[in-house]
């Protein structure tokens, strides 16, 4: 046995949790009035509450011929919205009209409408949600900015925060109090068609950026949201990113272990950080479903952590339970399994069933009535603190205020008063802005061929140059983004990447041929690629005439199960592309748009620089041409791991195992896993040295005993008088001035559980300007390295560590 074991079995130390203190506290003024309400509602108004239906079942639906299609008044049918809610009592309806954004002015109409009903009706106003996705993307006009797994790669938690606030701003001003977002599902097969909907594969990027994301989302009180921000609704609890089989709702195989320690970690922050909400996983974990996961709902979220927010299903997913996963006999089973196991409001978007069901099994003494009572409470916690039972709140857009006129800048209608200045105004433009290039990677740059030379002549040319609907990816004016081309011709603010490069370079300067296209401009084919890739004629002639060729491979968008693939490949029209234009000689700058890493390892040789822009958004054309021209300098970095071919999947914090080339002694071991980029990889056109990275630890004052617990900060059983501060020397060597991210990852040197081969423990940006060095400083708790072992304890071994920040290490121990 080797000192460090030796020291681990005589010393090491279960951590106890402290008691976990209220994720929200809890705000008098709010419970009483959800007392006060609760107390007045029947069963029936109770189980109506739990119910939430989509948009249709209050629409005309067809709009009667001749109605104004433009307001509520030609959209809803009063016949319908006065069924939900005087006979249903429903308490949340969601989703954008017909599938496609409404402008503020529509917005406001529609949810006043169903406002008033429901108060006159229920008594309660109803709470309409929608999934404002990357800015405010249901909305006509709304400002949008990258998806998050660009934000993740930005490595700015500024970022996020900020979108999250003008997210919130645009939303408000169409009434809607609740968005589906942050998402914070690991994403961890590069095949998941969700991928790009999360901030990448490592729990502390999606917890950090999801944290502040939601506190942009809410604002500073989740006990008073008020006019300008919105309720957040985490999502997918949980492990929906580690689906075995990489597509769409299904399974995953996670042991409870990983789950605290990996999957559950951004949640937990986010509900610390006062998320209001949480959507579950439509798919099944080893079997049990987890909307039918007690543990998890109940044991881990709401009593675990103390959280008093609302659990809502995802799309008709307690049906799942019983039509899909076999695991109940009958929707009324599904209905007492899952209510039983903590789900609060269900999604069960076409069918009311769900009222008179829950309501016999009740009667029947199968749902007690205090877990109805506690999910009612919830409900109406959330209604209150998002301001719903506040007219002066919820209806301020409608209020007259001489202020507000005065204040009116952009041509937005919907701000009847002009409380919402701003909205899509063009300092959110130039802030969108900023951040797409801030989420751009620079993967490659042979004989600095970018930045490139001022009148330089482009030939510019792939399925994703010219394409609003491939910048933005799904959740885009309409759920699959495939209407995103003429929504945003129609607003006609916008340029694709091709417009932007003309813009930037004169468009004298570049000749554009698609040369490849996405199959329809439908979306169910939106991954298959058409047409001729060989450059001749007409293309030959441009590229002659060209200095360099700008290439924009990738996806068209897709929106869950429709993106599901069984090849991650590049198509091989857009890889033949590519080799095609290679045999003319000219230096290819590859530019990657895309939601998931498809395989590009035949055609990445074949380029002088490689830039992947993930999905940028409206803005992402007017980015990219700043960072191509060098007006702008590229400052993200990988927020996943890059496959290099199909069958080698891998995530940065795996197990020393995969990364063996040679047992010594033995034999070729060959369990080596080659990457095509790693997590975290990226350059800028700025040298950065890091020098003298050193470490201070604290000392250990005290321990105490094991009890289970959810967050490594209250298993930190051990006391330190502190944390640990790592210090580092950034130097910025060149003549431009550059944001560096700095990453942290640590490494447990020996463990009584295999350690991953590290983990990212703390990161920040840091701006220099040319030739400044700036010393950074990155604290970590020690009870951030604890793992959750067998027993799922949190539990910190004594032994040694090691940090690295770029090429700098340094080895401590942990006493
Ligand atoms: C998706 C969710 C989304 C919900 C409501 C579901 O199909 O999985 O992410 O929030 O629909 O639109």
């Amino acid at each position: 046995m080797n000192c460090k074991l030796l020291s681990i079995a005589l010393l090491c130390v279960i951590f106890a949790p402290a008691a976990h203190s209220q994720c929200i506290p809890r705000d008098e003024k709010v419970e009483a009035q959800v007392e006060a309400l609760l107390a007045k509602m029947s069963l029936r108004d109770k189980v109506g509450q739990m119910c939430e239906l989509t948009y249709d079942k209050v629409a005309q639906n067809p709009v009667a011929p001749g109605a104004p299609k433009t307001l509520a008044g030609g959209m809803l049918s009063a016949d319908a919205v006065n069924e939900v809610f005087s006979q249903y009592r429903v308490g949340s309806i969601l989703n954008v009209p017909f599938d496609i954004a409404q402008t503020p002015e529509v917005w406001a109409d529609i949810i006043r409408t169903l406002n008033l009903a429901s108060l006159e009706q229920c008594g309660v106003t109803q709470l309409y949600g929608v999934d404002q996705i990357h800015g405010a993307s249901y909305t006509w006009g709304g400002t949008l900015f990258p998806q998050e797994v660009g934000q993740g790669a930005s490595f700015n938690a500024a970022i996020p925060r900020r979108i999250g606030e003008i997210t919130a701003y645009e939303t408000r001003a169409c009434l809607i109090p609740w968005v589906y977002s942050p998402v914070m599902d690991l994403a961890r097969s590069p095949l998941w068609p969700r991928m790009w909907e999360s901030f990448g594969e490592d729990v502390l990027l999606n917890g950090i950026m999801a944290s502040e994301l939601t506190r942009g989302l809410q604002g500073k009180n989740p006990n008073s949201v008020g006019m300008y921000n919105v309720a957040a609704c985490l999502k997918h609890y949980m492990a929906y990113g580690a689906a075995v089989s990489g597509k769409d709702r299904t399974p995953s195989s996670v042991t409870y272990r990983d789950m605290m320690e990996k999957y559950f970690q951004p949640f937990r922050m986010c509900c610390e950080a006062g998320a209001l909400s949480l959507m579950v996983n439509s798919s099944n974990n080893n079997g049990v479903p987890f909307h039918a996961n007690r543990r998890l709902l109940t044991e881990w979220l709401k009593e675990g952590l103390d959280w008093d927010g609302m659990i809502v299903t995802d799309w008709a997913d307690i049906d799942n339970i019983w039509n899909r996963d076999h695991v109940a006999a009958s929707k009324k089973d599904a209905i007492a399994l899952a209510i039983n196991a903590g789900i609060d409001m269900t999604m069960d978007p076409f069918s009311t069933d769900f009222c008179g069901l829950l309501i016999e099994l009740v009667n029947e003494g199968r749902v007690p009535m205090s877990r109805i009572d506690d999910a009612v409470r919830r409900i109406l916690r959330l209604k209150i603190r998002v301001g719903l039972m506040d007219k002066e709140t919820w209806d301020m857009p409608y209020r007259s205020s001489s202020k507000a006129k005065k204040n009116r800048k952009s041509s937005f209608k919907g701000d009847v008063e002009g409380l919402y200045p701003d909205f899509a105004s063009d300092k959110f433009a130039r802030e969108a802005t900023q951040m797409a290039e801030e989420c751009m990677v620079l993967l490659k740059n042979e004989q600095q061929v970018l930045p490139l030379k001022k009148g330089a002549k482009l030939f510019v040319c792939g399925p994703n140059a010219n394409s609003f609907r491939t910048m933005n990816g799904g959740w885009t004016y309409a759920w699959q983004g495939n209407k995103t081309d003429d929504v945003a011709a129609k607003i006609g603010k916008y340029r694709t990447f091709l417009g932007a490069l003309e813009q930037k370079f004169g468009k004298e300067n570049v000749a554009f041929s698609e040369m490849v296209r996405y199959d329809e401009r439908n979306f169910n084919l939106d991954h298959k690629t058409q047409d001729g890739s060989q450059a001749g004629g007409t293309v030959a002639e441009q590229i002659a005439a060209a200095d360099v060729i700008v290439a924009f491979v990738g996806e068209n968008s897709y929106t869950e199960t429709v993106g599901n693939i069984d090849d991650l490949s590049l198509s091989h029209n857009q890889q033949d592309m590519v080799k095609s234009l290679a045999s003319y000689g000219k230096p290819i700058v590859l530019v990657l748009n895309e939601g998931r890493p498809r395989i590009v390892s035949g055609i990445e040789p074949l380029a002088k620089a490689v830039v992947h822009t993930f999905l940028p958004g409206n803005y992402g054309g007017d980015a990219l041409a700043n960072l191509l021209s060098g007006e702008a300098n590229f400052s993200g970095r990988m927020p996943y791991t890059y496959p290099k071919y199909h069958g080698s999947f891998i995530t940065y914090d795996c197990k020393p195992c995969e990364y063996v080339e040679t047992m010594a002694g033995a034999y070729n071991y060959d369990a080596n896993t080659t990457v095509q980029w790693t997590f975290g990889s990226g350059i800028s056109y700025s040298e950065v040295k890091f020098a003298n990275l050193r470490v201070e630890t604290p000392k250990a004052v005290g321990k105490t005993k094991p009890v289970k617990g959810f967050t490594p900060k209250s298993a930190a059983g051990t006391k330190y008088d502190g944390d640990l501060l790592f210090t580092v020397d950034v130097t910025n060597q060149s003549d431009r001035k550059v944001k560096e991210p700095v990453l942290l990852f640590v490494s447990d040197l020996v463990a009584s559980l295999t350690p991953d081969i590290k983990r990212l423990r703390s990161f920040t940006k840091v701006e220099l300007e040319a030739h400044e060095t700036k010393t950074v400083t990155l604290h970590v708790r020690p009870s951030d390295l604890a793992f959750v072992n067998e027993d799922l304890q949190w539990i910190l071994e004594p032994g040694k560590f090691r940090a690295a920040v770029g090429n700098q290490r340094v080895e401590f121990t942990l006493e």
